[in-house]
């Protein structure tokens, strides 16, 4: 992560971080609270044990990576496992789960075929049940292995554990003798929130996650507690002293469902790495609609015979790993703080930082939103910082870690003028966070407004892209949106990053756009609040530019999906002169934005809303398809939206107010089917 410390800087940042990192985990483990996620905590840990890689003679036996991790508590007994409950070596990515394969690939016999078992790892705690001829006889958590906690009392209050297996014709044999069956504890999602929820009214110390407080709740010596806190059992083994009896992980599974466990249906067996590959790419969204929390998926040799004579390395076995989702958390440096100006003028402080990859993909700057945010977080220029990074979205800084600070932080100081143009920085209104460069013809605000309007929702111009708009625009070419639709050749092609061929396209490009959709044109104009769906929204109620030009506040109000906050932004932005003169300008370059037709089109007067994931298309191609046959796509369920269309893993709200509108309900194929 930083550049390689001498040996003194790195024994004071050692110290530092195993200070944290032992802070995190006594208030993770004892206290049940959480300082930190856990991936930040891994992040810092990577950080220690990479210096302790660097200096071998600074490792100490207290060290928080010389850890075993949990020993048994003192207050239950002690009982040994009849086989050591293994951990899984983890694998982030295809390429890792290729090399595993390719090492299973070498052990195996020729002749032998291997196939996958695969299911989402949950995140609870690992138990150990022993049944003897069909009754509960012991419960014990994980512990370090070899030795776990006899937590009987506590786990027979867990309605998922059976106290008896079922009587089952199918898989009697399992009924006669020992059988000990595994599986992970968990709470789910719901019920956690829940919980905290009531302990905040009772004015009680919420707890961390899901995870700890099964866990500590498992540890309670009161059994009453345990059973007053909704725990569930969700199992993945099934063993017995002859292990011919299970020849198969997916076998198990069924076997345990027939003896009354909950074992998840949608685990799965998949012939090759490809169909692996295919499972972790739909449970990395799917699995955040279970229950429960997951932490990746477990892909095992699903063949047991095969599986046991892979072997173990280390604390795992051969035949298994744990694919782990990419962590949206981790600990890097802020190198600089700077201000950047963006289009509307927003003053915005943004964190330079040192690389680090988050979520797969490598990070340099995050978002600090405004003066007050990195004043309220006391985010320092040289602090150690969790940042935190999720899908699309930008990357945030979510706190320094105060306590590895050396002195030679610098606090953040906001400027009080403009990087760019010099301008004084100003507060639109008192409600306003952030402070604004009002200068319209900063040159920063200039080029950002540029890039937006020719970007991919906008207008759709190839070649027009940051460089190039910078380039354009200090060359004097263009100072606005507008004038770009005057560019010639000739003038462009005098200029260092233009060749022939790119130019003509370029040029070509440009005059292509003359006549935009109404609506990519109102999202390329960068009025404030107004998102690719709200311009769909205006274009498809105002039809004409003119007409929204001349809106006020109460017509506009009055569109559905369309708020005070956004009336007024539009309403303001067709006031300001010098916005008036950049549509004269459009007008005068031969800019005219299509009008929205609405007669004509089978759908005419009909208007959509699509909730949930299609198969078939996605939601921007079925907005496009219904527009294009005169129907209106429009973004949330109101009292005008005559179809809601249905598809996979829908979210309540819009299915709840569809109902109180008596919205019809059609699914994916129906849409189909009026889109002919
Ligand atoms: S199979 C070697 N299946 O993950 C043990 N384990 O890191 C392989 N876990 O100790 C067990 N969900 O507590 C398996 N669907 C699942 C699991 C799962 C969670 C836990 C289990 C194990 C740990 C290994």
């Amino acid at each position: 992560m930083t550049a390689r410390l001498n040996k003194s800087q790195a024994s004071e940042r050692i110290d530092k971080l195993r200070v944290l990192i032992n802070d995190y985990r006594y208030h993770y483990h004892v206290l049940d609270e959480s300082i930190m996620s856990e991936a930040a905590a891994d992040s810092l840990k990577h950080e220690l044990s990479q210096l302790e890689t660097d200096y071998p003679e600074l490792i100490t036996p207290d060290s928080p990576t010389q850890r075993v991790a949990g020993t048994a508590s003192p207050e239950f007994t002690s009982v040994k496992h009849s086989s050591r409950m293994l951990s899984l070596n983890d694998v982030f990515d295809e390429e890792e789960v290729r090399a595993w394969q390719a090492r299973v690939a070498k052990l195996v016999p020729d002749d032998a075929k291997v196939e996958y078992f695969t299911d989402v790892k949950m995140d609870g705690l690992a138990c150990a049940l022993h049944y003897q001829d069909g009754i509960l006889q012991r419960g014990i958590t994980r512990g370090d292995g070899f030795v776990g906690e006899d937590v009987t009392a506590n786990i027979r209050t867990i309605d998922s554990i059976p106290l008896r297996l079922r009587a089952s014709d199918e898989y009697a044999g399992l009924l006669q003798g020992a059988t000990e069956i595994r599986g992970e504890i968990v709470m789910y999602k719901a019920d956690f929130e829940a919980l905290n929820a009531q302990r905040a009214t009772e004015g009680k110390p919420l707890f961390a996650n899901p995870r700890n407080t099964a866990a500590g709740t498992i540890r309670q010596l009161d059994p009453k507690l345990v059973a007053s806190r909704p725990l569930h059992f969700r199992a993945y083994d099934l063993r017995r002293d002859d292990p011919s009896e299970v020849p198969t992980h997916a076998y198990a599974y069924q076997a345990l469902r027939g003896l009354g466990f909950l074992a998840h249906v949608n685990a799965k067996v998949l012939p090759t790495v490809e169909a692996v590959m295919e499972f972790v790419r739909v449970w990395e969204t799917k699995r955040q609609d279970l229950p429960f929390n997951t932490d990746g998926l477990v892909i095992k040799v699903n063949d047991r015979r095969l599986y046991e004579r892979l072997g173990v390395v280390g604390k795992a076995p051969r035949a298994a790993v744990a694919f782990k989702y990419a962590a949206e958390q981790a600990t890097t440096k802020v190198k600089d703080i700077f201000v950047s100006i963006g289009r509307t003028g927003a003053a915005t402080p943004v964190a330079m930082l040192e690389p680090v990859v988050i979520a797969g993909s490598t990070v340099q700057m995050a978002t600090l939103h405004n003066e007050s945010e990195v004043l309220r977080k006391d985010i320092r220029v040289g602090d150690t910082v969790i940042v935190h990074k999720a899908g699309d979205i930008i990357p945030e800084v979510v706190e320094p870690l105060v306590s590895l600070r050396d002195g030679s932080e610098k606090p953040f100081v906001m400027p009080t003028h403009c990087p760019e143009c010099n301008t004084k920085l100003a507060k639109i209104n008192a409600k306003d966070a952030a402070w604004r460069c009002p200068n319209e013809a900063c040159p920063s605000r200039s080029w950002k407004r540029i890039e937006h309007f020719a970007s991919k929702a906008a207008l759709d111009i190839e070649g027009l892209g940051e460089k190039n708009v910078i380039a354009l625009l200090t060359a004097g070419l263009i100072n606005d949106q507008a004038d770009i639709f005057v560019l010639t050749k000739e003038a462009v092609l005098g200029l260092d990053r233009f060749a022939e061929i790119s130019t003509s396209k370029l040029i070509a490009a440009i005059q292509s756009t003359k006549q935009p959709t109404l609506a990519r044109f109102l999202y390329g104009l960068g009025i404030r609040h107004i998102g690719v769906q709200t311009a769909i929204d205006l274009a498809n109620h105002f039809r004409t530019l003119d007409t929204l030009s001349e809106a006020q506040i109460d017509e506009l109000g009055a569109v559905e999906g369309i708020g005070d906050v956004v009336a007024e932004s539009v309403v303001e932005w067709f006031a300001e002169p010098l916005n008036q003169k950049l549509l004269q300008k459009f007008h005068a370059h031969g800019v005219q934005p299509e009008v929205v037709k609405q007669v004509g089109g089978k759908l005419s007067g009909q208007n959509f809303v699509v909730t949930g994931h299609l198969d078939s298309m996605s939601r921007d191609e079925a907005a496009e398809k219904i527009r294009a046959l005169g129907g209106v796509f429009q973004s949330s369920v109101g009292k005008d939206t005559d179809y809601l269309v249905v598809g996979g893993n829908v979210g309540a709200s819009k299915l709840k107010k569809a109902e109180k509108f008596g919205t019809k309900q059609i699914s994916e194929a129906d849409l189909l089917a009026i889109l002919g």
